[in-house]
């Protein structure tokens, strides 16, 4: 039987029932609110985190029954510690399990973020330092809300908090980031909504020159290019059905969640499997200031805050080119209500160039096939800065994943001409400190099944000697790594290391296992001290590559909940564990990003960097899998006229 939604409850879907691992649609959350609210232990007084699906089992999504809707739902008390982590049950109408976890804080709040300024604004103790820096007009100063981590400062122990960053904006949507307010913190009791200090580490001169991107502000522009038009005629090659995406010999399901923002769920081509789930699971931004006021920034943005809900509406014809289906993003208020992200999740196709080509010389025949990709991206805005997250399916079995970093660098006050040792001056008297971006992808990986193995790969040269007459050869030295104790890796060049993720008991047409490699992107190396304070709890950056065997619980690097935690419940202890993840249901959690020396030239607003990684066949097809694409001329390519060579 087939149940017909309601037309904004699966928007965007070309559908009549949800997949199984589709988010929950709108009147699935206010169902989970309502099994909430009518249960006694919570009632009215309880504020949720996050509503999200809880996803049906493997086992469940293998049976081809029906797999039950059930909610996890992460509850706070206004005023009161701790997080009630919940099942509930859509099918039943009950609360199936009620767990609470008195030590936990939840991520903080998009609701939070106006008024943790505005307590600030409203503080006698702010409003005389901001006095002792000339400020006086309070309407002018804005607060960026920080996640505090966990320091052990006496008085904060316990406490909720969000360590606060200032700056001015002279004029109504002028940029304030080229006016840092130093020196000057204020730190908030979210729960209590007060401020419980403000840190006052001396001033420093207010940087005052406009540095502006708006539009708005710029008397002349450059002149346009000519247009360049992305056209599909009879629209694009992809169609999402059930919840069911699929575009050229790709399938996939693609969810979305307050936390992670994207989720790919069933990975196949060909029919398949290579993923059961991949997402980005983590991210911490470490600063390499030692100064008071900003050596607590160590910002998770996916644990502290959730990167989903802060995602963009996106724009037609500006974020997105060309023929576009948008998804909604059905998430959660404070309050239980529904809210919406209108076209936060973009799917499309781009041209990627020529996909293959060989030109006999003898005969001069050639054979050449462009290759598309598929695109299923979002961005999200975490104060000052942009996440834009795309993943890329090509026609070759190729995946990749690529995090455009930009927006407005985080800035601090100094000196002109006297940037600290820990930062570059971008602009006089305007710093950008020196700061890492690590991200953490889990890559649930079910190449040909769940059963796989996880195998190292180094390239050594042959030692000099009669194996070796010409000093020539060279080799690789494949290892099966079968305990997770063992499986935390990390990239070395001296070997052109690479990592696979084989299925030991399916074989190709030469007899080797099937299997899927991680190209490594920017391997990061961590500059936060071991046991000091940030350091204990991004132990996940220590290396690049993780496996564990796999457990639906464990889903965050840095632990589930993270915000002020001590770093216990992460990576390591899961590791610790050291369950055999040979020919077993494994986990792969890849960690790079961006080492970050700010220029110039990223102010006032930062040009896109990025990073990423690839999940490339290898051994998996019998062949070059786009063999088969049919030969093709685009007849809307033109050869320009001489106009643009005189
Ligand atoms: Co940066």
């Amino acid at each position: 039987m087939t149940m017909t939604l309601a037309a904004d409850d699966h928007a965007g879907r070309d559908q009549t029932s949800p997949h199984p691992l589709s988010p929950l649609a709108p009147a699935e959350i206010r169902a989970a609110v309502a099994i909430v609210r009518a249960d006694p232990r919570f009632g009215d007084r309880a504020m949720f985190e996050t509503i999200e699906l809880k996803e049906p089992s493997k086992k469940a999504l293998r049976s081809g029954g029906p797999a039950p809707r059930e909610a996890r739902v992460n509850l706070f008390r206004t005023g009161e510690p701790g997080v009630w982590r919940l099942t509930v049950s859509l099918a039943t109408a009950a609360v199936a399990s009620a767990e609470f976890l008195a030590g936990a804080f939840p991520m903080i709040q998009l609701e939070e973020f106006l008024a943790i300024e505005e307590v600030v604004r409203n503080d006698p103790d702010f409003i005389a330092a901001c006095a002792r820096r000339g400020v006086t007009d309070m309407s002018k100063v804005c607060v960026d809300p920080w996640s505090a981590g966990n320091f052990g400062v006496p008085g904060e122990e316990g406490r909720h908090l969000s360590h606060t960053f200032c700056w001015l904006r002279l004029r109504e949507n002028e940029n304030f980031y080229a006016h840092p307010i130093g020196g000057l913190n204020a730190v908030v009791d979210i729960k209590a909504l007060k401020v419980l200090r403000v840190d006052d580490h001396g001033a420093m001169p207010i940087p005052m020159n406009e540095i502006n991107f708006e539009a708005q502000f710029r008397d002349s522009f450059r002149a346009p290019l000519k247009p360049l038009d992305i056209v599909q005629p009879d629209g694009p090659s992809f169609v999402i059905r059930d919840g069911v995406l699929t575009w050229d010999n790709w399938s996939l399901v693609v969810g979305f969640n307050a936390r992670e923002s994207l989720t790919l769920h069933d990975i196949r081509y060909d029919g398949r499997q290579i993923a059961h789930r991949a997402s980005l699971v983590e991210m911490v931004v470490p600063y390499g200031s030692p100064d008071p006021a900003h050596a607590r920034k160590n910002v998770f943005d996916i644990g502290e805050y959730g990167l989903g809900k802060l995602a963009n509406s996106l724009a037609l014809g500006c974020d997105c080119l060309g023929h576009i289906a948008y998804l909604d993003a059905h998430l959660n208020t404070m309050g239980g209500e529904v809210f919406t992200i209108p076209k936060a999740i973009c799917i499309h196709e781009e041209d990627n160039g020529i996909l293959w080509k060989h030109t006999d010389f003898r005969t001069e025949r050639t054979e050449v096939r462009r290759g598309r990709k598929l695109v299923v991206s979002c961005i999200c805005t975490v104060g000052n800065y942009e996440y834009a997250a795309y993943w890329y399916f090509r026609q070759d079995g190729g995946i990749e994943f690529e995090m455009k970093a930009t927006g407005v660098i985080n800035t601090v006050a100094c000196l002109p001409g006297r940037p600290s040792k820990y930062g570059v001056e971008v602009s006089p008297g305007v710093e950008g400190q020196l700061h890492q971006h690590a991200f953490c992808a889990r890559l649930d990986m079910a190449v040909d099944g769940d059963d796989n193995t996880f195998v190292e790969c180094n390239t050594h040269a042959e030692p000099p000697g009669p194996s070796n007459p010409y000093g020539n050869a060279f080799f690789v030295e494949e290892t099966v790594i079968a305990t997770e104790g063992a499986a935390g890796r990390q990239v070395d060049t001296s070997t052109q290391r690479y990592w696979k993720v084989i299925n030991p008991n399916r074989r190709n047409h030469v007899g080797r296992p099937t299997g899927y490699r991680l190209e490594p992107g920017h391997a990061l190396t961590t500059f936060l001290g071991p046991e000091s304070p940030s350091g204990r709890r991004a132990r996940f950056m220590r290396n690049h590559v993780w496996v564990t065997a796999f457990d639906p619980e464990e889903r965050y690097p840095a632990g589930e909940y993270m915000n002020h935690s001590d770093g216990r419940g992460d990576i390591v202890d899961f590791a610790a564990q050291d369950r055999p993840i040979d020919n077993a249901d494994i986990v792969l959690w890849h960690v790079f990003g961006l080492h970050h020396l700010p220029r110039t030239e990223d102010f006032p607003v930062q040009p896109v960097i990025s990073t990423g990684f690839k999940l490339i066949p290898c051994g998996f097809f019998d062949h070059n899998p786009a063999i088969d694409l049919p030969p093709a001329v685009n007849a809307a390519s033109r050869q320009a006229g001489s106009s643009c060579c005189a």
